[in-house]
């Protein structure tokens, strides 16, 4: 092929911009793709965003819409307006969306419009709850996607069960995999979180929370935090706090009373995280991401949710669900799955998803030209 394939990647929200570290190296790695980064500024905050492409070496994008927050139709709406402009001048022949955010939706359905191939990472996973928001941003996006890689042979079984062509659907692993094998090192050799934090190996519970269905319902909210501060009688617990869950503890005046039990701490980069996850005891969480890398580092994790969509997980005995419908159901879950084991296996490729992917885009432009 004499022209370079030129591909748009749109990202937005955190684990976007993980998952696009390793998938930009891998299109940059090779002579035959141009990348147009876009940042639709879902997230903004510099330990959201700026953080990861100076500790991830992910390249500065070609543009940022600086969308910002607002309701998630409003938000929607502005990603819409904004793609238009980057993507009519620079024509990319694919656009590559990942995961389950509004920019996502945006980017696929900017794309559609637009009659360009929506290329869908980490394709067909499915909470079945279409009370989720991520939920309805993966349905539309996998909808439109011409190709979709998918990480697990669930995700695979989920879009053939939609009724997606299985020509369309390739199964490649999981991108953060790679991300996680590509930085471990890294983040040993440069975080020094352990001892900034006064943690020992461990010696802790790391928790995060983030989901609307937590943060937006008061009464999940405490019975996460009124269960996690009984643990912390037990065993100290590090809490990185989300904006949005800071927001909603300041709220429902939570923030103040759950300091003096909990490690509450910003944000933290991902070479921090990585390093907190490794060296946790447990861990707590209702992010997607952090759940598989618990596993990555084999270490045990509650979900502080009624599902998940990474069941291979909860089928090894990784991972346990905890619906948050009172304090003592997550007490109880995060005492009793301390020191456990799952079986070994290795649902999520072997590290090589976005070589894979790159592959595939490639052979896809090759077949359109
Ligand atoms: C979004 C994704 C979610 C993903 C998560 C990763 C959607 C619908 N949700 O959720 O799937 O798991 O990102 O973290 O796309 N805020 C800040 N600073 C920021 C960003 C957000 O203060 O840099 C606060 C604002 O109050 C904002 C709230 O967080 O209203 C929620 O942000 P938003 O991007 O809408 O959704 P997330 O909860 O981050
Ligand atoms: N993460 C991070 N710092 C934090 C919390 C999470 O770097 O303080 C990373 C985490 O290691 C994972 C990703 O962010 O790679 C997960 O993002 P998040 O939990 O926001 O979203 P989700 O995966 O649920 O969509």
């Amino acid at each position: 092929m004499s022209a370079k394939l030129n591909i748009a990647s749109i990202v937005g929200a955190r684990p976007q911009l993980i998952k696009a570290a390793v998938l930009s190296r891998a299109l940059r790695a090779r002579s035959e793709f141009h990348e147009v980064l876009i940042h639709t500024g879902q997230h903004y905050d510099n330990e959201m965003s700026r953080v990861f492409f100076e500790e991830l070496a992910i390249p500065q994008p070609d543009f940022h819409l600086g969308v910002g927050s607002a309701s998630h139709t409003l938000q929607t709406a502005r990603m819409l307006e904004r793609l238009e402009e980057p993507l009519v001048t620079t024509q990319p022949q694919a656009v590559l969306v990942y995961g389950d955010t509004n920019s996502t939706l945006a980017g696929a359905l900017a794309a559609a419009k637009l009659e360009i191939p929506v290329v869908h990472v980490e394709a067909g996973l499915r909470s079945f709850d279409r009370r989720m928001p991520e939920e309805i941003n993966r349905v539309v996006a996998d909808h439109l996607a011409a190709l979709l890689f998918a990480p697990t042979k669930t995700a695979v079984e989920n879009l053939r069960r939609e009724g997606l062509a299985a020509d369309k659907v390739r199964l490649v692993g999981d991108v953060m995999y790679d991300a996680a094998l590509f930085y471990e090192g890294i983040a040993v050799k440069k975080s020094n979180v352990l001892e900034r934090l006064k943690l020992s190996s461990k010696g802790y519970v790391l928790a995060t929370v983030h989901r609307a269905a937590n943060t937006d319902t008061p009464s999940n909210l405490r019975a996460i935090m009124e269960g996690l501060e009984q643990v912390a009688r037990n065993v100290p617990v590090v809490f990185p706090l989300h904006p949005r869950t800071r927001v909603a503890l300041e709220r429902d005046r939570l923030l103040e009373r759950s300091s003096e039990a909990i490690s509450i701490v910003p944000p933290v980069g991902y070479l921090d995280m990585a390093l907190l996850e490794r060296n946790a005891r447990l861990i707590a969480t209702d992010s997607g991401g952090v759940q598989k890398e618990a596993f990555f580092y084999r270490v045990p994790c509650v979900t502080l949710r009624g599902e998940t969509e990474w069941t291979e997980l909860v089928a090894l005995g990784w991972n346990r669900l905890v619906a948050p419908v009172s304090s003592s159901a997550v007490f109880e879950a995060v005492m009793a799955a301390i020191g456990s084991e799952g079986a070994p296996d290795a649902p999520y490729g072997n590290g090589g998803a976005a070589e894979l992917i790159a592959q595939e885009i490639l052979r896809m432009g090759e077949c359109a030209s």
